[in-house]
């Protein structure tokens, strides 16, 4: 027998162990200042590529007025208890018929947050008799959700539908012997590549399998799609989506989330959800917040109008400097160099320092070994300057790599 304790004093888990090379600088780094495209790092003033305030509403006057006045007027508890018992408001509903009708659906269900709202909503669909058929590289709330299920689950590669097809055709095996049924589940948009999830060809196949399909659209909702309601939108299948889930967290700049689909779906989603169920109901700033951004996102098309210039800009100029973004078609820019992690660190600690670029780093395991992932995240409240500025810090930044340079200052600290 061994003290509980005995693996976390020898192993810190695959961040935690980057810890002491990392930690304040690219791990929980400080951005400091108001929510924008330049922010403070370090003691520097920075462009930040990092948030997820894709339409600029984080910090909008008319946002933070409504914030700051629904702050004032009911204090940042009420409605106390879960929405079952004693949290339920008229607002909390009005946000749903709202959400529910922007994202072409009966009926919407609030959720505190979208990690825990996924894992419970896989949690409530689901029973043992069931199998879910997911994508291997779909969010850790959807990996945790499915966690959850005492039944049988297959993950397909990554967007490939024959793979998809396949485990589609082990699961319908399965579930005739179970008498079950089969969840699907993809992201709209994945996060890290900016790859949109195969939501056509996926939804094409219910004429041939019997199949019903929940839809992470963190990154889609109020980007994609002609009204902005999302990855489903824009590729024709709205309806095909059973339940459609965003959060909060990046174009309504907030916190909370959603699911929506047909009524009845969601009024037992109501019932049976345990992440609401046994929690405090959200807080009048967020769903007052939330009723503001939606309007506006409904209202004002210059927002995602401005941020697709801006993608498009950013994308475009990547590209004809001859940067590798990958296959994204979203807003979402991956920019993939060559190099180890020590290197890395070094370049990205170049670019902010020097170029005062700030932007996320990603390396293996979450991509293959001897790769690098500069993310970017535009905005609608970046400019063309900002994106100019960018590209050539870019530049300048590779062809050190290419050089060998943070090679070299790397091996000068060994
Ligand atoms: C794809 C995806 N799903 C779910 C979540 C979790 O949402 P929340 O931050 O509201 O917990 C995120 C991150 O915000 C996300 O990127």
């Amino acid at each position: 027998m061994t003290d509980l304790f005995d693996r976390i004093y020898k192993d810190k888990g695959p961040l935690g162990k980057w810890a002491k090379q990392a930690e304040g600088y690219f791990i929980f780094p400080k951005l400091e200042g108001q929510i924008s495209n330049k922010m403070h790092f370090n003691g520097k003033e920075v462009i930040t590529w990092s948030i997820n305030d894709y339409l600029g509403l984080a910090n909008h006057p008319e946002v933070r007025k409504v914030d700051a006045q629904a702050a004032q007027d009911y204090g940042m508890a009420y409605p106390m208890g879960a929405r079952m018992m004693s949290g339920h408001t008229k607002y909390h509903e009005q946000l749903e018929q709202e959400l529910a009708a922007f994202v072409q659906k009966e009926a919407a269900y609030l959720l505190n947050f979208g990690y825990q709202g996924m894992v419970s909503t896989i949690d409530a669909l689901v029973s043992k008799n069931d199998v879910i058929v997911y994508d291997v590289d779909s969010h850790a709330c959807i990996i945790d959700g499915v966690r959850l299920h005492h039944g049988k689950r297959f993950t397909y590669m990554h967007n490939d539908i024959a793979s998809f097809e396949k485990n589609l055709q082990r699961a319908t095996k399965m579930v005739e012997e179970t008498g079950g049924g089969i969840l699907v589940i993809t992201e709209g948009v994945f996060g890290m590549r900016g790859e949109q999830g195969k939501l056509k060809e996926i939804i094409a196949l219910k004429e041939k399998y019997n199949f019903r399909i929940l839809v992470d659209d963190a990154h889609g909702f109020g980007t994609l799609g002609k009204t902005g309601a999302g990855a489903g939108e824009e590729q024709g299948v709205q309806d095909g989506i059973d339940v459609y889930f965003s959060t909060f967290a990046k174009s309504m700049a907030g916190i909370g989330a959603f699911v929506a689909g047909d009524k009845e779906v969601i009024q037992f989603l109501q019932y049976n959800l345990r992440s609401q169920i046994f929690a405090k109901s959200l807080p009048m700033p967020m769903v007052l917040g939330a009723l503001k951004r939606l309007e506006m996102i409904r209202t004002m098309p210059e927002l995602k109008e401005k941020l697709w210039e801006n993608v498009n800009a950013l994308q475009n100029g990547l590209k004809e400097n001859g940067f590798n973004i990958g296959s994204t078609n979203t807003c979402v820019t991956p920019v993939y160099l060559e190099g180890e992690i020590p290197e890395a660190m070094a370049m990205v600690h170049d670019l902010r320092e020097n170029y005062r670029i700030f932007c996320s780093i990603v390396v293996y395991p979450v991509i293959p070994k001897g790769m690098i992932l500069l993310r970017l995240i535009p905005t609608a409240i970046h400019t063309l300057e900002n994106i100019t500025e960018t590209i050539n810090a870019f530049s300048s930044i590779r062809e050190k790599l290419e050089k060998g340079i943070y090679k070299r200052v790397v091996a000068s600290m060994m």
